[in-house]
Formats: C-alpha cells, sequence, structure tokens
C-alpha cells in the first residue's frame, strides 16, 4: 500500500498527498497476475517460465515431426515409442505420457488409430495402407512440459477419412485464430463446434484441452464443445488446443481391459490435433511449432 507520504505514483516527485492522493494507484501487471490466479486458480506464467515452457513445446514438436516422418506402412506403433524414448533420451528430456496416470500409461507417446478417439498405447500392431493414426507427444524438458500431437495418413487414405483429418485440423485452427487476452473460454468451443458440425461431424465432449507447462494437466480446463465456461482469457496463459473430431456419433468408450484406449462408440473414424499455445499481450503464440 502506498501512504500519503510516499512519493506519487504518477512520477511527478511530489508527495502522494499533494498529488494525486486520493487517486488509487493503477494496479501492476504482477497485481493483476495475482488476482486473476486467486479468482480462476489459473497460473500466469513469467517469462522465464515461458522461456522454458517455449523449448519443452519446441523439443515435443520436434520429435513428433520426426516420429510422423517415421510413420510409414509396416512401422509398428512400438518402434514408434521406442523412436520417442530415444530422442528424448538423447536430448535429455522425458515423454511425459509414460507412466502417467493410473493404472500407469504404457507408452512414451499416444498413437490413436481410426476408430480410436486418444490415448492408444503403443503396440505390434503394423501400420496399415489407408490408416489414419494421432500421434501424441509431450516432452518434459528441465521440468517444463509441452505437448501437442498430430495426424499421419498411411499409403492410400479414403476421401472421407482425408477430409476429416483436414477439417479437424481447421477446427483446431478456428479454436487457435480466435485467441487474445480477454476472450471467453466458452468462445473456443464454439469456434470448434460451430464449424465441425457444419461440416456434418460430431465433437468429441469426454475430453478437454489443457493447461500446461509446469505441469502436464493444469487448469483451466477447455472444452471443444459448446459450453459455459466465462473465464476470460489473460497474457502469460499457457494451455492446448486439442479437439476430437468424430464422423459419426461424439460419445467415446473406453477400453476395459487396458483402460485408456478411447473408441468411439460406433466404431467410426476420429482425428484429432494438438497445439500448446501462450496467449500475449495483444493476441496468441503457437508454442510446439518445430
Ligand atoms: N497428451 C495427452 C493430452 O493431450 C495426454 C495423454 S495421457 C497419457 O493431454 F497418459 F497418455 F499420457
Ligand atoms: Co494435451
Amino acid at each position: 500500500m502506498i501512504s500519503r507520504n510516499d512519493p506519487c505514483f504518477c512520477g511527478s516527485g511530489k508527495k502522494y498527498k499533494k498529488c494525486h492522493y486520493p487517486e488509487k494507484p493503477p494496479e501492476t501487471p504482477a497485481q493483476l497476475a495475482k488476482e486473476y490466479e486467486k479468482k480462476y486458480d489459473i497460473i500466469l506464467k513469467t517469462k522465464e517460465q515461458i522461456d522454458g515452457i517455449r523449448k519443452a513445446c519446441k523439443f515435443s514438436a520436434m520429435t513428433l515431426k520426426t516420429l510422423c516422418e517415421a510413420a510409414k506402412e509396416g512401422v509398428t506403433t512400438k518402434e514408434l515409442d521406442n523412436l520417442a524414448r530415444e530422442i528424448c533420451r538423447k536430448g535429455g528430456a522425458r515423454a511425459a505420457s509414460l507412466n502417467y496416470g493410473s493404472p500407469p500409461f504404457q507408452g512414451a507417446i499416444c498413437t490413436s488409430i481410426n476408430e480410436v478417439i486418444c490415448h492408444g498405447i503403443p503396440e505390434d500392431r503394423k501400420l496399415v495402407s489407408g490408416d489414419i493414426m494421432n500421434i501424441d507427444c509431450a516432452c518434459i524438458l528441465d521440468g517444463y512440459f509441452g505437448d501437442c500431437s498430430a495426424m499421419v495418413m498411411i499409403g492410400d487414405v479414403s476421401d472421407e477419412n482425408r477430409h476429416l483429418v483436414e477439417v479437424t485440423h481447421e477446427a483446431m485452427m478456428r479454436g487457435i485464430k480466435i485467441l487474445k487476452p480477454g476472450v471467453k473460454i466458452y468462445e473456443i468451443g464454439e469456434a470448434i463446434e460451430s464449424y465441425a458440425t457444419s461440416e456434418g461431424y460430431s465433437v468429441v465432449n469426454a475430453f478437454v484441452s489443457h493447461g500446461v507447462g509446469l505441469e502436464f494437466h493444469e487448469e483451466p480446463q477447455v472444452p471443444h464443445h459448446y459450453n459455459n465456461v466465462k473465464t476470460p482469457l489473460a497474457p502469460g496463459m499457457t494451455f492446448t488446443v486439442e479437439p476430437m473430431i468424430n464422423v459419426g456419433v461424439r460419445e467415446a468408450v473406453i477400453d476395459k481391459n487396458d483402460r485408456w484406449t478411447a473408441r468411439t462408440a460406433d466404431n467410426k473414424p476420429s482425428a484429432q490435433w494438438e497445439h500448446t499455445v501462450l496467449i500475449t499481450q495483444d493476441g496468441y503464440e503457437i508454442l510446439t511449432k518445430p
């Protein structure tokens, strides 16, 4: 608190009581951030944290790019998983997904093929022509987290599935392009669902985007479907935008045995893309660019 005999906040050099008193000094960005964090339980990252998160995101994106290039007919998802582990090891990073959650996730990446919505576990199945697959790669570098995913199309993919992949990418980008301070969280889901449904697709509502950076999954949760969350975005927020879009029904069914693999209830194809983004003073920055 400024007291009456302190120099005035306006920088005049006069005493506060002789100058702007009783007008209250404007709140500093640090004070505003503190209030925001208290009100919404969302951490606004410092410059130093953002630098660290940016590096982790770049590492995740570069790893993802290498994995996508290696995903070809005849390659198994387990081989891609081993490649991810190797890249992390050499880069002094760790895979965030490995042993995550309960039961501990048995993969360094998620490989979600065709009707699998997300959280597919790498296995010995070889990729075949016509497969569409999401590779989800989240890495921890120097204690900071990056999270991204992309679709790959193996060999000859049907026009229908190619369209799904393209529309899902566009849906993610529409969710990203509106981002700036003051935009409400529900506007992201609105941008995504209005577009996806205009293409005749459904939007998965069982999984959401999330804050990321200091932890793998932080507040806020960011739905991709129509919702009511009026939390305003603020500079320093880092979170994912990762819509899952289905050809058929939106409902997901979790595999009873492995308790991770999420499939569409009607076994029709699903696609997903994911970036980690930073809210800046006047817009956004995509952090997971290779
Ligand atoms: N990377 C996924 C996400 O976007 C999370 C995967 S959960 C895991 O949030 F267990 F597979 F790691
Ligand atoms: Co994510």
